[in-house]
């Protein structure tokens, strides 16, 4: 993909999406009901990490049995995974940080890059590749919103996802910022409630989410 089919897919897939859930599968079996709990609730473009063994199979199962998903892949560290994540049937690939070797590969891909960056130097390095939509990976960590505010500034055509520590308690501040398309993180899938199986508060916790979302954009 050209840097400019990246930036509009990209755009297109956040704009859409406003939250992008990072999932990782603790089983099988909880494949589908925790992607249609994200999904009732109305997130329905999910990032499925390759963090444990069901990464793979997951995107595999969700694009031939939930077409009505945008399923992309997170957690992506080298070329070979790469591939092996588009084979499975990925539609955008994230990466938390980046590499020249990975950004250079996202100019050949079929599938988007949402590169990860922490720093005015990692943004530097995707930019003389045409990338200008980021992850900021790990948000809280490496300067939250205040450094979204201050990356504007030399970086004005860039646009980015925080991820990594948002929540309720911070996502207004994320979204009344103009180079934040989106937000990711994993808040809506509580550890107690997937390791107990509970659909409907993986549900209540997405609509929450999104309300939050829609009322931080309409204000
Ligand atoms: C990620 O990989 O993007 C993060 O682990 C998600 O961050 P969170 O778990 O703090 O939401």
């Amino acid at each position: 993909m050209t840097p400019e089919q990246t930036v509009a897919r990209i755009d297109e897939l956040g704009t859409r999406a406003r939250i992008l859930p990072v999932i990782t599968i603790p089983r099988d079996a909880d494949v589908l009901p925790l992607a249609d709990a994200l999904a009732a609730g109305g997130l329905r473009t999910l990032e499925v990490t390759l963090r444990g063994p069901h990464g793979l199979g997951a995107i595999r199962q969700l694009r031939a049995q939930r077409p009505g998903l945008c399923v992309g892949v997170g957690t992506v560290l080298d070329p070979q995974t790469w591939a092996q994540a588009v084979d499975a049937g990925a539609q955008f690939i994230v990466t938390p940080g980046c590499t020249e070797e990975l950004l250079r590969l996202g100019l050949d891909s079929p599938v988007p890059l949402l590169p990860g960056v922490a720093n005015a130097s990692d943004i530097m390095l995707a930019y003389r590749f045409g990338y200008r939509r980021f992850k900021l990976f790990p948000a809280s960590v490496c300067g939250g919103a205040e450094a979204l505010r201050a990356f504007s500034g030399p970086f004005a055509d860039a646009r980015f996802c925080p991820t990594g520590g948002v929540g309720p308690g911070n996502l207004k501040d994320y979204l009344a910022l103009d180079n934040v398309m989106c937000v990711g993180g994993s808040w809506m899938l509580p550890a107690d409630a997937l390791a107990h199986g509970d659909w409907a508060r993986v549900e209540r916790l997405s609509a929450e989410a999104l309300r939050l979302v829609d009322e931080a954009r309409s204000g």
